[in-house]
């Protein structure tokens, strides 16, 4: 049991090591070397009632706090990081509408996104404006009763799968990033469709696509908020959601530890086991140390965030521990995969062990959701005047 945990923490960890070892381990190599979206997955999340986890009770769902949520998202990430970020794009692309949207807004998706009846994705990326959120292109003009959104978004995660969208777009170009506005987007929406689908290095389950938008009508009733609430809107959501991406880090990061430890007590070499070798030896504990420090950061994070509760407030605690959690777990999870493969050695290298595909998957959480010199550059801001 980890220090400081509530039973009921641990219980939902139990309930998510099941899940993972049951529906969703023994296909994650297969997933990764086809590239096709896990459906079972979702299946499974939805059999589990796993997507309800971070919807509130008052919409259906079981309102958990960050942290369990995190440990959730973790225990999964420890067997197949594809199937954890399908769970954490469930959280990102819903939380616009919990942040920010109107009590019909969120009594129509709120309790389709906990069943898992709807699939969430959060389109904010465009190809011009990706660290830089306030250099958003697309637009969204006001005709009457309807916006009219044209532009282009890419790397967008659940793009072609998601049955709604919250999506980003300019409403007002002289105000820079107070003229973003935050749009709900239905899959069947006219004018909006799918690009190119991606073929990425790791997380190959997961499906990133482009998303177009040409003429595309939305009602009024589809602004979150008000007009020029995007930008920060977009901030808040990312806030409590970097660390749903460094539990996928850390869970990754302890899923190819496991794997390295039983490795070296199995194999031997120079008549011995390799961790009879304290240089192996070495860079176990090294690995270990990284993980639980990266672990106990994201703790810390979560439940400072659950405290701060979801009622808007900007403190800097909130974006500097998000961010310090993200970054701390998403460089550990680099290094640790990568010490796993360097331990398994030509082993490690191929696609027989899962370490192979760990470091691949591993990359990506330095990069999305802010790649990792942006969470430097929030973590030093709260710093500053
Ligand atoms: N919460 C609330 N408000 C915030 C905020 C926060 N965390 N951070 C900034 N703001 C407010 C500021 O107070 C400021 O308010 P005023 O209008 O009153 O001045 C305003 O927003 C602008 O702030 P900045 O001047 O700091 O904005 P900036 O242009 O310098 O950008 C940034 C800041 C941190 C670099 C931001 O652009 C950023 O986070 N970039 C990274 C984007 C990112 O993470 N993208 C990921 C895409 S999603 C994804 O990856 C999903 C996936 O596939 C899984």
């Amino acid at each position: 049991m980890q220090f400081g945990l509530t039973q009921e923490q641990e219980m939902f960890r139990q309930m998510a090591a099941d899940v993972a070892k049951t529906a969703i381990a023994p296909k994650a190599a297969e997933v990764d070397q086809t590239g096709e979206f896990p459906w079972h997955v979702v299946d499974a999340y939805r059999q589990q009632d796993i997507y309800s986890l971070t919807v509130p009770e008052e919409y259906g769902g079981a309102g958990v706090d960050l942290l369990t949520f995190c440990i959730v998202v973790e225990e999964i990430a420890k067997v197949d990081a594809t199937a954890a970020i399908i769970l954490a794009v469930q959280e990102l692309g819903l939380l616009p509408i919990l942040l920010g949207g109107s009590e019909e807004q969120k009594r129509k998706y709120l309790p389709g996104f906990g069943s898992g009846e709807l699939i969430a994705a959060f389109g904010l990326t465009e190809p011009e404006a990706g660290s830089d959120v306030s250099s958003l292109k697309m637009k969204a003009v006001r005709k009457g009763d309807k916006y009219v959104l044209n532009g282009t978004k890419v790397f967008i995660t659940n793009g072609g799968i998601a049955d709604v969208y919250s999506i980003f777009a300019v409403t007002d170009s002289e105000a820079k990033h107070r003229g973003i506005s935050a749009f709900i987007v239905e899959k069947d929406t006219p004018g909006f469709s799918i690009g190119k689908i991606e073929d990425k290095m790791g997380i190959r389950g997961s499906q990133t696509a482009e998303l177009i938008f040409e003429n595309c009508e939305v009602p009024v009733e589809n602004l979150i908020g008000q007009e020029g609430d995007g930008f920060k809107l977009a901030m808040m959501t990312l806030d409590r959601t970097r660390p749903g991406v460094a539990a996928q880090a850390v869970g990754i990061a302890q899923g190819a530890f496991d794997y390295a430890v039983q490795y070296v007590q199995d194999r031997k070499q120079f008549g011995k086991p390799l961790a009879a070798f304290q240089g192996l030896q070495f860079m176990l504990a090294d690995m270990a140390t990284q993980i639980e420090s990266a672990r106990q950061l994201l703790y810390k994070a979560a439940s400072l965030i659950e405290a701060e509760g979801k009622d808007g407030k900007i403190s800097p605690y909130i974006n500097r521990y998000a961010a310090m959690a993200k970054l701390h777990a998403a460089e550990t999870a680099m290094k640790v995969t990568t010490d796993a493969v360097q331990i398994l050695g030509g082993y490690g290298y191929i696609k027989d062990h899962p370490v192979e595909r760990m470091m691949r998957d591993a990359k990506i959480t330095q990069i999305y959701e802010g790649t990792s010199q942006i969470q430097k550059i929030v973590i030093a801001r709260s710093y500053l005047d």
